[in-house]
C-alpha cells in the first residue's frame, strides 16, 4: 500500500530550507520543528527517511477521506489536462455539478453557493453578505472559537490568535461560550440563551446582521451544544430577523457523523460556511452557501466580492470526487459508527488514567482534557499555555509516530473517516502508553 517517495532531499534538507525561506503560521520561527513529509497514503504519513506516522488529525482536521485516494487524484488530473483554469465571469461544467451537488447535501434549502480559496474567504464572503443582505452591520461571534485567518474572520475569532491583530474590523461583538473551561463547565441551554438574548436587547436587535457560530466547537475544544441551544438559537435569530450563519469549515463533511454538523439538530442556518473536508484538502478550495430567500436578494442588487480562483475548476473537481468517495464509501455513516468505537476507547482511557479530566468527542471528532487534579479539574496546562507535562507527552507521541493536535491542556483525536477499528486500536495504544507520563503529574 506504500508509494515510493520521490523526494531528492533529506528531511533535514527539507527543514532547514522550508524555515530559511519560508514562515510559518501562528509560530515564533525560531521555535517551529516542523515535520517534514514526504508521501502520505490512507490514514499515514512518512518522512523522506521512511518514519511512520498515523495522521491522527488528519492534517489539519481536513483531510477527512483520508491520503492518496487514487479517485480524486484522477479527478484532479483529468481536470487540469482539461481545463485547469478558467475564470469566475465563465460557466463550466465542474461549477455546475458541484452547485447542484452541493444543494443536495446542504441542509434545508441552502442552494446557492460562492466559492472560495478556503475557509477564511468563506467566513468573509460569509460576513459580507449578511452585511449586504439586512442593511445591519453588527455580526455577533462566540469567545472560544475560530473563523479563519484574515481581516473579520480572525476578528470574529474568539480565542487569543486575534489578539496581536486588534483592533480588528469595526463591528464584531464577541458573546460567551455557553462552556466556559474544565472547572466552570456549560451552562445549560436555556441558561445561554437567556444570556444571549440580554445581549442582542443590549446591542440593539436591529443593528445586528448575524450571528456565526461553529455549531459543534472545533480548535477551541470540541463542544457540542448543550440541549436546546442550537434550536434555540434559530428562533432566537428569526425573532430578531438576525441571520444564522454556521461556519461549517472543520465540522462539515462527515466529521461529526452527519453530513453537516447542524444536522444532529434539523437546524437550517441562514448562511453555512465550508471548506477542508469539502475537498479533504486535496486542493484548496471553500463556498458559502445561502438559503434562497438571501440568494433572492442578489438577483437585483449587485453583489460586492470576488476572487480570482472564485470557483477553480481543479478546487470544483477534486471536491465532486471527494463527495463521490463521502457517498461510495459510505463514509458518513462509517463516522458515526466509528464515533461509538472512539467514544469507549475515550471512556476506558478515562477509567485508566488519572490525568484524563475530560474526554469529548463526536463522531470522529474528539478531545482529551488532561488535568493535575479530578477533584479541582486543574488543567494541566494553561489557558492559552503548556507545560513540561504537555510538552513531554507531544514528544512521546511524535517519537512513537502518532501526529496529532497537542494544544494547552489537551489533544485531539480527529482521524481520517476512513479508519479502522485496529488502526483506531493502535493510535489508542500509544496514547495509553503517553498518558503514563501525564499520569505522574497527577498530585
Ligand atoms: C471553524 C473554522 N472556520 C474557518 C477556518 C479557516 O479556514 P482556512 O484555514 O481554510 O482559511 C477554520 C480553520 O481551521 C476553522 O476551523
Amino acid at each position: 500500500m506504500s508509494v515510493a517517495a520521490k523526494t531528492s532531499m533529506s528531511g533535514q534538507e527539507m527543514v532547514a530550507l522550508s524555515k530559511q525561506h519560508s514562515l510559518y503560521e501562528w509560530s515564533a520561527q525560531a521555535h517551529v520543528d516542523p515535520i517534514p513529509v514526504a508521501r502520505a497514503k490512507g490514514i499515514y504519513f512518512w518522512t523522506p527517511e521512511g518514519k511512520r506516522f498515523i495522521d491522527f488529525n488528519s492534517q489539519l482536521m481536513c483531510v477527512n477521506i483520508g491520503h492518496g485516494d487514487p479517485r480524486v487524484i484522477k479527478a484532479i488530473q483529468d481536470q487540469a489536462a482539461t481545463l485547469a483554469y478558467a475564470n469566475p465571469f465563465m460557466a463550466t461544467e465542474v461549477r455546475a455539478r458541484l452547485g447542484q451537488k452541493l444543494a443536495q447535501i446542504a441542509p434545508g434549502d441552502i442552494d446557492v453557493f460562492f466559492f472560495t480559496n478556503g475557509g477564511a474567504e468563506a467566513t468573509e464572503n460569509a460576513i459580507r453578505i449578511a452585511r449586504l443582505a439586512t442593511g445591519r452591520h453588527k455580526i455577533l461571534a462566540r469567545y472560544r472559537s475560530y473563523h479563519g485567518g484574515t481581516g473579520a474572520a480572525l476578528t470574529a475569532t474568539g480565542d487569543p490568535r486575534r489578539w496581536a491583530l486588534e483592533p480588528g474590523f469595526p463591528g464584531i461583538i464577541h458573546v460567551p461560550h455557553p462552556h466556559h473551561g474544565l472547572q466552570r463547565g456549560t451552562d445549560s441551554g436555556a441558561e445561554a440563551l437567556a444570556q444571549l438574548e440580554e445581549i442582542i436587547m443590549l446591542e440593539g436587535p436591529h443593528t445586528i446582521a448575524a450571528f456565526i457560530i461553529e455549531p459543534v466547537t472545533g480548535t477551541n475544544g470540541i463542544h457540542v451544544p448543550p440541549d436546546g441551544y442550537l434550536e434555540g438559537l434559530r428562533a432566537l435569530c428569526d425573532k430578531h430577523g438576525i441571520l444564522m450563519i454556521a461556519d461549517e469549515v472543520m465540522s462539515g463533511f462527515g466529521r461529526t457523523g452527519e453530513w453537516f454538523a447542524v444536522d444532529h439538530w434539523n437546524v437550517v442556518p441562514d448562511i453555512l460556511t465550508m471548506a477542508k473536508g469539502l475537498t479533504s484538502a486535496y486542493v484548496a478550495l471553500g463556498a458559502v452557501g445561502v438559503r434562497r430567500k438571501i440568494a433572492d436578494v442578489f438577483k437585483d442588487k449587485v453583489y460586492y466580492g470576488g476572487l480570482t480562483y472564485n470557483s477553480h475548476p481543479l478546487g470544483c473537481a477534486a471536491a465532486l470526487a471527494t463527495i463521490a468517495v463521502y457517498e461510495e464509501d459510505k463514509l458518513i455513516d462509517r463516522a458515526r459508527k466509528m464515533g461509538v468505537v472512539m467514544k469507549q476507547m475515550h471512556d476506558d482511557l478515562k477509567k485508566k488514567h488519572p490525568s484524563v479530566g475530560e474526554t469529548r468527542s463526536i463522531g470522529l471528532f474528539g478531545i482529551v482534557e488532561l488535568v493535575k487534579d479530578r477533584k479541582t479539574m486543574e488543567p494541566l496546562a494553561p489557558f492559552n499555555g503548556t507545560s513540561p507535562e504537555m510538552q513531554a507527552l507531544g514528544k512521546f507521541f511524535r517519537e512513537e509516530g502518532l501526529y496529532t493536535f497537542v494544544r494547552w491542556n489537551g489533544f485531539f483525536t480527529n482521524p481520517p473517516l476512513t479508519i479502522t477499528e485496529p488502526e483506531l486500536a493502535e493510535a489508542f495504544a500509544i496514547i495509553d502508553k503517553g498518558l503514563s507520563i501525564t499520569d505522574k503529574a497527577v498530585v
